[in-house]
Parts: structure tokens; C-alpha cells; sequence
């Protein structure tokens, strides 16, 4: 009888204690990326067959078979919005990968796991399909490598050194902007704007380059032959911390157009009509960075939030945060199964008593 007991105990032991034996843990990741893609293979300790997100973005990561020990991921660079930053003169791409181990539900182990590949380049190179009329190219319309350009989202030199790359709110950024092009050809930024990844859109400056609002962007200002850069301090959205920068490289034949932005915008000198045949294309650049804003309390919006239910029609309720009730029900759930493992233990003892009193005088 009381081995039957221990018989169960034990059999349910590893469901409650030994979780850690069944864990699944990433052993090694490997990288490998051209400007396009980015390759990552994850090794695995286990078979894996959870599901593979990219943090802050909900692009899919296109995986190989599952049921294997390793996970073959393809990430598109632009549509993972993965960042782009400088280190010891040459570009990477950097991200992280939320790796779910089980295929519906999210767990407390499920690891995240920060994803770096080195470019092996400087800058990114910039395709056009614009028409070269009448010269070389006969005006046939073509995607050409035309030169080299990039945005670089840059935090003040502590924020540099953090391992995640990120920056915080209100800290000084610099944003820029470096292009590498043919000596006829010339570009300038324009329509710059930062996206939340989900519909959330802020504009930065217009077509012509103009800012939209100066407190939270100041236009660019050219620094040297071709770079542009301005410096903010950091912001973030509201409920989302990867801030997705794009900008439009406006590429010219000869010289860009000049605008001066505290003109009105019916100005003659502003009109679009004579620069139609200089603008010879439009390109986009993007970046992605991470702004933590561990400063702000957003408690005042929960604080708010009570106010109003306060106010109803409460009386008699006893509100309690998710945590609290998780233990108030742990604790209960402990005190029942004391009780009913010492009333066992209690039952066990008195019937052994019993059988041991009486079992000379039972069966004769
Ligand atoms: C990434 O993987 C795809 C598919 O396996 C392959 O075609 C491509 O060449 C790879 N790219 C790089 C940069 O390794
Ligand atoms: C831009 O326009 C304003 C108003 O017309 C004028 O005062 C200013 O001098 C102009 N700036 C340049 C650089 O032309
Ligand atoms: C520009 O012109 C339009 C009509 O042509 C007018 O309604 C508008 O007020 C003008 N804007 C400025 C800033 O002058």
C-alpha cells in the first residue's frame, strides 16, 4: 500500500521538478549574408519543432525541415528590418530571433537568440532602373548597379559600445547619409520617415527634403561630398521599441535641385515642372534600431485606467494584479496538498496500527 504511494510520487516527480532535463537549448549559431539575405543556421541540442520570429517584425523566416537538430533560417534584410551599422570599417547586419520551441505556445525558456553577419563592404549598392537616354545605355531601361549609398542611425559613443546595439530615449543620434556615385550623377535625401513595422508611420521630412517638424527631426545638413547628416535625440513609438528609418535618395543628372524650405510652397522657384528631366530616380534606404525608453512610466495610463473603474460601480471587489493571484492560488494549491499527503500519511499509519492489533484475531 504505502510503496504504491511512493510508486506514484515518483512517477510524477519529473512532470513537477525535473523540467530542466527536457529543456531544448541552442548550442551554436552560424551566419552568412550578401546585401539581399541573410543565412542563419541554428544548432540545436535537440530536435526542434517550434516556429522561428524575428523580433519586431513579423516577416516570415523562411525555415527548412522540421524535426531536425539544426534550423536553416533565410532572413530578407529589408523586410526582416534588420539593422544595418559600422564596425572596424566594414557594415553588418544585426537582429534577433525569438526562437519558439513549441510549435503553439509561448514558454519562459523559449531563448532569443542576437543575430550579427558581417557585410565585408562599406556601403550598400544602390540599383536604379532609370534610362541613361540617348548615351550609353540607348535608352533601354535597366536594373544597373549605379553606385553605393547607406543610412546610418548612430547613438553617442556609450550606446555604441552596448552589446545590443541600441539606443535610449532622448539620447543624441546622429542620422546620416553616405553615397558613393559616378561623378555625373548626384543625389540628396529626401521624404525621410520612421515606421513602427505595424502601420504606424511618423514623417520626417517632405519631398524636397524640407523637415516636417523640426523638434523631432531637423532637415539634413550636406557635411562634406557626398554626406548628409542631422542629430535628434532619440524617440521611440509608444508601444513598440525597433524604429524602422526610411529615407529617399532623390539620384540627378548634374546637380539636384536646390529648395529653400522656408519659402512657401507655391514659390515659382519651388515649381516641380524644370526638374523633371534632372530627377533621373528614387531610392530608398532604410535602417533599423532599437530605442529603449527606460525612463518613461507608463503607469499613470494604468493608474488612469483604475480611476475610471474605481469609479464605477465596484463595492466589495478585491482587485489583485496577475502575479498576486498566481501566488495567492500556489500558496492554496500547497496548503491542500499538505493536508492531503498528511492525512494519507495519517490513514496509512492508523490502518497498519489496525492490521497489526487485530490480524491474529481476524481470519481465525
Ligand atoms: C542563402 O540560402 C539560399 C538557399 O539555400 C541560397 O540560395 C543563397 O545563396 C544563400 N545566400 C547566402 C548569402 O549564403
Ligand atoms: C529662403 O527664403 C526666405 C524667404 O523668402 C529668404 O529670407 C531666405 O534668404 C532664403 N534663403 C536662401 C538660402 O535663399
Ligand atoms: C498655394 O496655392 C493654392 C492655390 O493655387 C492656394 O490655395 C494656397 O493657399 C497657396 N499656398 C500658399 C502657402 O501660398
Amino acid at each position: 500500500m504505502r510503496l504504491t504511494w511512493f510508486g506514484a510520487l515518483a512517477a510524477l516527480c519529473p512532470v513537477l521538478l525535473c523540467v530542466d532535463g527536457v529543456k531544448n537549448q541552442v548550442i551554436d549559431v552560424e551566419t552568412k549574408c550578401d546585401q539581399n539575405v541573410v543565412n542563419v543556421t541554428i544548432h540545436l541540442e535537440k530536435e526542434f519543432n517550434g516556429v522561428v520570429h524575428v523580433k519586431g517584425s513579423n516577416c516570415i523566416a523562411a525555415i527548412g525541415d522540421k524535426g531536425e537538430t539544426s534550423i536553416q533560417i533565410q532572413l530578407d534584410a529589408r523586410k526582416c528590418f534588420l539593422r544595418v551599422f559600422k564596425e572596424q570599417g566594414t557594415l553588418w547586419y544585426s537582429g534577433s530571433l525569438h526562437v519558439q520551441m513549441s510549435e503553439a505556445v509561448l514558454q519562459a525558456t523559449d531563448p532569443m537568440v542576437p543575430i550579427k553577419c558581417a557585410l565585408g563592404t562599406d556601403m550598400l549598392s544602390i540599383k536604379t532602373a532609370f534610362k541613361r537616354s540617348g548615351r550609353k545605355m540607348g535608352g533601354k531601361a535597366e536594373e544597373e548597379h549605379l553606385g553605393k549609398a547607406w543610412l546610418e542611425v548612430r547613438g553617442s559613443a556609450v550606446s555604441s559600445l552596448t552589446p545590443t546595439n541600441a539606443l535610449d530615449v532622448g539620447e543624441h543620434t546622429l542620422l546620416s547619409v553616405y553615397t558613393s556615385l559616378p561623378d555625373e550623377v548626384s543625389a540628396k535625401p529626401v521624404d525621410c520617415k520612421v515606421e513602427d513595422g505595424r502601420g504606424g508611420v511618423q514623417s520626417l521630412t517632405d519631398e524636397n527634403g524640407c523637415t516636417t517638424d523640426a523638434q523631432l527631426l531637423p532637415a539634413f545638413q550636406a557635411v562634406g561630398p557626398g554626406h548628409w547628416a542631422t542629430a535628434f535625440p532619440a524617440f521611440s513609438f509608444p508601444d513598440s521599441q525597433l524604429v524602422h528609418y526610411k529615407c529617399t535618395l532623390m539620384i540627378c543628372s548634374g546637380h539636384c535641385p536646390e529648395y529653400n524650405c522656408s519659402e512657401g510652397v507655391n514659390s515659382t522657384r519651388n515649381s516641380r515642372n524644370f526638374q523633371d528631366d534632372t530627377i533621373l530616380d528614387l531610392v530608398e534606404l532604410y535602417n533599423s534600431v532599437e530605442v529603449t525608453a527606460p525612463n518613461i512610466d507608463f503607469g499613470y495610463l494604468r493608474r488612469e485606467a483604475q480611476k475610471q473603474t474605481d469609479d464605477g460601480e465596484e463595492g466589495g471587489w478585491v482587485c489583485m494584479s496577475g502575479p498576486k493571484v498566481a501566488m495567492v492560488f500556489a500558496t492554496l494549491g500547497a496548503l491542500f496538498l499538505a493536508a492531503v499527503f498528511a492525512t494519507l500519511l495519517l490513514l496509512i499509519r492508523h490502518r497498519r496500527k489496525y492490521l497489526k492489533r487485530y490480524s491474529y484475531g481476524l481470519y481465525t
